[in-house]
């Protein structure tokens, strides 16, 4: 491969950008951008003429191989990244999990041999920590300064597994608000959910849908309000992940208006999918089971509005699969071990290798996001907020050359057939969709090319991130 790539006359869409140029790639990064750049005959040259070209997309919200009781994700990084690619992702953050009594330090040791050699773009972990004292704040510290971990998702649900009290929350926002550094939470009030759940079994509902009616969204606008309080008192920035419920947004949206820098994230599944899917006792319900769980269509309009406007300002996946099969490529308990209780499923879907197409196809293509707003949605803002910009999540000199160069008008149809997820389902089966990846460029290499791989699993490299930078 030639060291030097120029891609020519694409239209360069950045979350500010739109304009046509040819873009000289050398030594992994952007060196030039102008009309009509000379090249050399040993320079690989891609025609882009009728094509977008995009900073490669950050999916901020991934698990991949990840554990959570007895269920381990169905992708690992070697499936995961490879999915990522093929859908114009060239940066994932996943997470590093804190086990019972194991090091936030040693935590990221473990992270960091979960992608060794398996990863085909480029990721970071967020942390997530379940045991806040003084040695696990002392080590939080040090993984921002020195670890390149930069942001920490914190739980407000699953009580006796994840869940931290507020006490927690409100000691970890003074730190790594200090440090410059992100709390994310996962707003659900996991108390009264669990005192629904039991309810619900006693009285024989066991099938998936009381997923969804023990999960209602009046708990996640009040864990959202809490967790904003405890933001504000700490003097803190604050990021609210898989963003689903009216109730929440509401809170979000004061928050900013009071000028409070409160982020939040929705997903694909909340933008396409409603509550209605929660019907009948049938196990493939437990398709749908993630939390928190579908909302209503009214909200499903608000999310989309909200991200016009920046009352939202992320879409990441929650990529989180567990296979509807067991034993499907030797998984083992995946959805089925909720068979006989609605509570045992594992909580979580897939939509890695979908983000960009569905979003683009009922984002852009309907008239509900502006063509640089998407960008920023799926690339540049993720960055900004997970200390990876300017380094990422832009077309600009000296950036990673990152791209994915996108056909806006080539139909075609999703299926889990052409997804190199494990997963052996996808939420958007049979869609139709406009707008197609092409051909995606991690650090100056072709990764994608017209369905072909030419990426490798050694090519992907941990990305240390830097400080939130206040937007
Ligand atoms: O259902 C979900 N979202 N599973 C993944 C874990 C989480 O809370 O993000
Ligand atoms: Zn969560
Ligand atoms: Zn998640």
């Amino acid at each position: 491969m030639s060291s030097v790539m120029i891609i020519k006359n694409g239209r360069i869409v950045t979350a500010v950008d739109d304009y046509t140029a040819d873009i000289l790639i050398e030594n992994e990064r952007i060196k030039c951008i102008g009309e009509n750049l000379e090249h050399g005959l040993d320079h690989e040259v891609i025609d882009a003429t009728g094509m977008l070209v995009f900073p490669g997309g950050i999916d901020c919200h991934t698990h991949l191989e990840n554990t959570f009781g007895d269920s381990t994700t169905a992708d690992d990084f070697l499936s995961g990244t490879k999915a990522a690619a093929f859908g114009g992702t060239t940066t994932i953050l996943d997470f590093a999990f804190q086990g019972k009594d194991v090091g936030v330090l040693q935590s990221i040791e473990d992270a960091l041999k979960r992608a060794e050699n398996k990863a085909s773009v480029d990721y970071g972990f967020h942390m997530i920590t379940r045991q806040i004292n003084e040695q696990s704040l002392a080590e939080m510290k040090m993984a921002i300064n020195d670890e390149g971990i930069s942001s920490f998702k914190l739980f407000m649900a699953y009580p006796g597994k994840m869940m931290v009290d507020d006490a927690d929350i409100f000691q970890a926002l003074k730190l790594v608000g200090n440090c410059g550094g992100m709390i994310s939470l996962h707003a659900e009030n996991g108390i009264v959910i669990e005192q629904l759940i039991r309810e619900a079994l006693a009285q024989g509902h066991t099938s998936p849908r009381y997923h969804s009616l023990t999960r209602p969204s009046l708990l996640e606008g009040e864990a959202t309000h809490r967790g904003i309080c405890l933001a504000e008192l700490a003097e803190a920035p604050v990021y609210f992940v898989h963003l689903s419920a009216m109730e929440a947004l509401k809170q979000v949206v004061e928050a900013r208006d009071r000028g409070i820098p409160v982020f939040a994230e929705t997903c694909p599944h909340y933008l396409f999918f409603d509550e209605s899917v929660y019907q009948g006792d049938s196990f493939e319900v437990a398709k749908y089971v993630m939390s928190p769980p579908l909302r209503s269509k009214e909200a499903q309009k608000d999310l989309w509005r909200a991200l016009k406007f920046d009352d939202l300002q992320v879409v990441a996946t929650d990529h989180c699969p567990y296979c509807m099969k067991e034993g499907h490529l030797g998984k083992i308990n995946q959805k089925p071990l909720g068979k006989n209780d609605f509570s045992k499923i594992p909580n979580g879907a897939p939509g890695l290798q979908d983000r960009m197409t569905v979003v683009f196809d009922g984002g852009v293509k309907k008239g509900k996001l502006s063509i640089n707003r998407f960008v920023e949605l799926m690339s540049t803002n993720p960055a900004k907020i997970f200390g990876l910009f300017p380094r990422k999540g832009t077309i600009a000199v000296g950036s990673d050359a990152d791209i994915l160069i996108f056909d806006p008008n080539e139909k075609h149809i999703l299926s889990s057939k052409n997804n190199y997820s494990n997963c052996d389902y996808s939420l958007f089966e049979g869609r139709e969709v406009t707008g197609r990846v092409k051909k995606v460029i991690l650090r100056g290499k072709k990764i994608v090319d017209n369905q072909e791989w030419l990426g490798n699993s050694r090519y992907g490299n941990f990305q240390k991130r830097g400080q939130f930078c206040g937007f």
